[in-house]
C-alpha cells in the first residue's frame, strides 16, 4: 500500500487563516500515540460520508452493504492510513473477519506501507498493532494475516455470548474479552479492559454498530470524517449510526477543516476533525 502522491496540497479552512498544506503527513503530525495516558486511552474513528449522509449502500438481494468506489480517494485512505499507523490497537468486528474471508474487502490489519513502519519504529510503537474483534455471534475467520504476523488478537464480546464459542476461541489461544452484559460488546467495559491492558492509542475502524456503542459510552475521544462532495442517493443505506437519538452526547467540536478541490473528479472533499468535549481523553 503505497502513500498518495507527495505534491498534492489542501487547503485548511479552520482554523483560520486558511493555509495551503501537504496531504502526506497531515495526519501523522496529530500524534495520537502521543495522546492517551496509562489507564486513558485515545480512542478515535475515521468515516468517510456523502453529502447525503450515507457511509454504505445496502444490497438488500444479498444482505450486503458496500462502499461504492467513485466514494473513495486516494487522498482520503492516505490519511486514513496515517491515523492506521499511529494505534497500538485496532477495533474491528466479525463482519469484517467474515469479510475478509471471503475476499469481499481488503486487508487493513496490518501497517504495509515502508515509510509508515519506519515511522511506527522511530516513535517506540511495535511493528504492528494489535488486534480487537467484537463481536456478539462469535462466528468468524481468523484472517492468516494474523497469524503471519503474529499480532495480538483479542476477541470482545457480551456476557451473554455462547458459552461453546467463547470456549472455541479460548482453545485457539485467543483471549476473550467479557465486555457487556448481554450478547454485544459496551463501550464503557471494553475500553476500560483495554486501557487495563495499557493499550493507548486505539483506532476504530469497525462500522456504524461500534461507532454508535463507543459514541453513546462516551469513550471516542475523536472522529475524522471525510465529507465527500457527492449526493449518493439509493433507498437502502447506512449511515455514521445505528442506535436511538443521541441528544448531547452527539455535540462535536470541530478542530480541523481542509478542502480538497477536484478529488473525486469534478468534486472535492472536505477532511474534517471534531473532539468529543464529554469524553474522558479529548487530546488536549
Ligand atoms: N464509509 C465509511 O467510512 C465506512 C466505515 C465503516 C464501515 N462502512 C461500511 O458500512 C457498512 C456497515 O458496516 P460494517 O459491516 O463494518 O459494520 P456494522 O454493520 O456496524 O457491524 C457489523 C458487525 O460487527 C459486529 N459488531 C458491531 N458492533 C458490535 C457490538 N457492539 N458488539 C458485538 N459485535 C458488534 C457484529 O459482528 P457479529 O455478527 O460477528 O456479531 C456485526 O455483525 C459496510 O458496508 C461497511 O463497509 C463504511
Amino acid at each position: 500500500m503505497t502513500r498518495t502522491d507527495s505534491t498534492k496540497k489542501l487547503l485548511r479552512l479552520y482554523p483560520v487563516p486558511s493555509q495551503e498544506i501537504a496531504i502526506n503527513g497531515l495526519y501523522l503530525a496529530h500524534r495520537a500515540h502521543e495522546l492517551g495516558r496509562p489507564g486513558l486511552p485515545f480512542v478515535y474513528a475515521n468515516f468517510l460520508s456523502s453529502l447525503d449522509g450515507r457511509i454504505a449502500l445496502e444490497d438488500i438481494d444479498k444482505g450486503l452493504s458496500f462502499i461504492p468506489k467513485h466514494l473513495t480517494t486516494d487522498s482520503d485512505f492516505s490519511l486514513f492510513m496515517e491515523l492506521h499507523a499511529q494505534a497500538d490497537c485496532l477495533i474491528t468486528h466479525g463482519g469484517y473477519m467474515r469479510a475478509l474471508g471471503e475476499k469481499r474487502l481488503g486487508n487493513i490489519l496490518q501497517v504495509t506501507d515502508k515509510d509508515l513502519l519506519e515511522w511506527r519504529r522511530i516513535n517506540g510503537l511495535p511493528e504492528q498493532p494489535a488486534i480487537v474483534i467484537a463481536s456478539a455471534s462469535l462466528n468468524f475467520p481468523i484472517h492468516s494475516s494474523l497469524l503471519e504476523t503474529k499480532q495480538t488478537v483479542y476477541i470482545a464480546t457480551g456476557r451473554n455470548a455462547s458459552p461453546e464459542r467463547i470456549r472455541f476461541w479460548q482453545a485457539q489461544g485467543f483471549p476473550v474479552l467479557s465486555a457487556g452484559t448481554d450478547r454485544m460488546v459496551e463501550g464503557t467495559p471494553l475500553l476500560n479492559i483495554l486501557a487495563s491492558l495499557g493499550l493507548k492509542s486505539i483506532y476504530l475502524i469497525a462500522g456504524p454498530k461500534m461507532l454508535d456503542t463507543v459514541v453513546r459510552d462516551k469513550q471516542l475521544s475523536r472522529l475524522y470524517l471525510t465529507l465527500t462532495h457527492q449526493l449518493m442517493g439509493g433507498n437502502d443505506f447506512r449511515t455514521l449510526l445505528t442506535g436511538s437519538a443521541l441528544g448531547q452526547v452527539g455535540n462535536l467540536k470541530l478542530e480541523s477543516l481542509f478542502l480538497e478541490l477536484g478529488s473525486p473528479a469534478g468534486a472535492g472533499q472536505f477532511f474534517a476533525q471534531f473532539s468529543l468535549p464529554c469524553c474522558f481523553v479529548t487530546g488536549k
